[in-house]
């Protein structure tokens, strides 16, 4: 019997990748491979690269020179290693990539990893580099479902994919080019992956996509299903404990998605809902086409449905032309909606989108500082939010043993870490924890034996204290 052969993926990026990471474990173990942790014992190393931020495609050929090197002492060693880069760096530089790195064997855009295999073999038998054509119609392809093995060994908390790709065409993003048009999977094959994986031990399920709120997948019945009654769906499958999704746009929250966080305990009270910005003038510059006031009346809405719920969002400092007003605008919204958590970032023009030819570009030292003055105020907030949880009881999912003998980890429903000393028996299960102290961004606590109440307190505080 020929032993296995080694892969070995090292992803970039946003949870997508994670996701598409999986995906491609999952498809290669068809072809007789089993992960490594180690690149330099793998047959195979796949980058999965991301482009949205920074200069992520300068940080592929660095790594590519460092795998060159591997992959040259392999060859000496009698072995063969196989590079392929996937991703979106793959997808926006395409065959360049191969021009560049010669020592690339597969270049393979998001939109076909399905063919995964056969394009390693047909580089194989061809001897040459291979780029593949990205079609667009069949971008959830024909995998094979993930093994429930696979599925077991990830543990408590997956991701499924929804939708991918995205319509809005922010001025600043790539996504659009990259990832493609939106496409959204039909309900029951979603459905179908969800309970395979409560079967097979997963208590908590993040529905992901690039804009997960635009979903408009093919229902049962033949109609269009939005997010909300997907979740509804999905919250009735037996062993599903928790629902979670990400990301959403502000423009796509229907009422559906309101009432789903209105009607259904499963769904955890805490959404990433980017704005970018506070200033109208930058959000419509960045085509975000919504105002700020909209983004507030969005956050109302959700706060309505469910007191206890919590936000997270995304922004991005020093867009071309923000001037210290518009700067102040994000400031000013940040205080007033307090945020459980955030993340922010410099503007970096991505080649071929519109805002790349801008011209009025913020100084570096102004965009430094912006970013400082931000995070600090969310840092602020996040530990408020932290901090107010001390002293109450909380629900927890445990998912895994922690570093210390006989700690065990979960995570609240604002995904807070949290680790209490008991049993491994309690991995799986969602159980009231007395939170005793943080330390940095995990809780200290204690199993409790009566039912948690929701944070509440929490919440309020957090929004006063910004
Ligand atoms: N520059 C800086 N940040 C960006 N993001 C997306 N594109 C850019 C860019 N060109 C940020 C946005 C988005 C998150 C995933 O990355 O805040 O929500
Ligand atoms: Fe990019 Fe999100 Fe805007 Fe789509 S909605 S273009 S993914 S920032």
């Amino acid at each position: 019997m020929t032993p296995p052969r080694k892969l070995h993926i090292k992803s970039y990026g946003c949870q997508m990748n994670v996701y598409d990471a999986q995906r491609m474990v999952d498809t290669l173990a068809g072809e007789g491979f089993v992960e490594t942790a180690n690149a330099d014992e793998a047959d195979l190393v796949i980058l999965n690269t991301c482009h949205i931020r920074e200069k992520a495609s300068e940080k592929v050929y660095s790594e590519l020179g460092r795998l060159r090197v591997m992959k040259d002492d392999a060859v000496r060693q009698g072995r063969e290693m196989k590079i392929a880069v996937a991703g979106c760096v793959a997808q926006a530089e395409g065959e360049e990539i191969i021009r560049r790195a010669p020592t690339v064997d597969v270049v393979v855009g998001p939109q076909s990893y399905h063919h995964l295999p056969q394009l390693l073999k047909q580089a194989k038998a061809e001897g040459r580099a291979l780029e593949t054509e990205f079609p667009v119609e069949d971008k959830f392809g024909f995998l094979p479902p993930p093994k429930p093995d696979a599925i077991r060994s990830r543990g408590i908390s997956a991701f499924v994919t929804v939708q991918e790709g995205c319509d809005k065409f922010c001025t600043f993003c790539v996504v659009p080019y990259t990832r493609g048009a939106e496409v959204s999977r039909p309900v029951t094959r979603i459905i179908d992956d969800v309970a395979r994986l409560a079967d097979n031990g997963v208590r908590e399920i993040t529905l992901i996509g690039q804009n997960v709120n635009a979903y408009h997948g093919e229902g049962p019945d033949g109609r269009s299903w939005p997010l909300g009654k997907l979740l509804e769906r999905l919250a009735a499958i037996p062993g599903v404990a928790r629902l979670r999704y990400s990301t959403s746009h502000p423009r796509d929250v229907e009422d559906s998605l309101i009432e789903a966080h209105r009607d259904l305990p499963a769904l955890m009270p805490f959404v990433h809902l980017p704005v970018q910005s506070g200033s109208d003038r930058i959000l419509a510059a960045m085509n975000r086409k919504h105002t700020a006031d909209d983004y507030r009346r969005v956050i109302d809405r959700f706060r309505a449905a469910r007191q206890d719920i919590a936000f997270s969002s995304d922004f991005i400092v020093g867009f071309p032309g923000e001037s210290r007003e518009d700067f102040s605008a994000t400031l000013a919204l940040v205080t007033q909606i307090g945020y459980a958590a955030a993340y922010s970032f410099k503007y970096s023009p991505r080649p071929g989108t519109p805002a790349a030819d801008m011209r009025e570009i913020v100084p570096a030292a102004e965009m430094d500082e912006r970013l400082e003055r931000l995070q600090n105020l969310i840092d602020i907030q996040q530990s408020a939010f932290n901090k107010a949880v001390i002293g109450t009881t909380v629900d927890v999912l445990f998912e895994r043993a922690g570093r210390n003998p006989g700690q065990i980890v979960g995570r609240t429903a604002y995904l807070q870490p949290a680790h209490v000393m008991a049993s491994p028996d309690i991995i799986g299960k969602v159980l009231p924890v007395r939170i005793d102290s943080l330390e940095r961004y995990s809780l200290l606590g204690e199993l409790a034996a009566r039912h948690a109440q929701p944070q509440a307190s929490a919440l309020s505080q957090t929004a006063i204290g910004a």
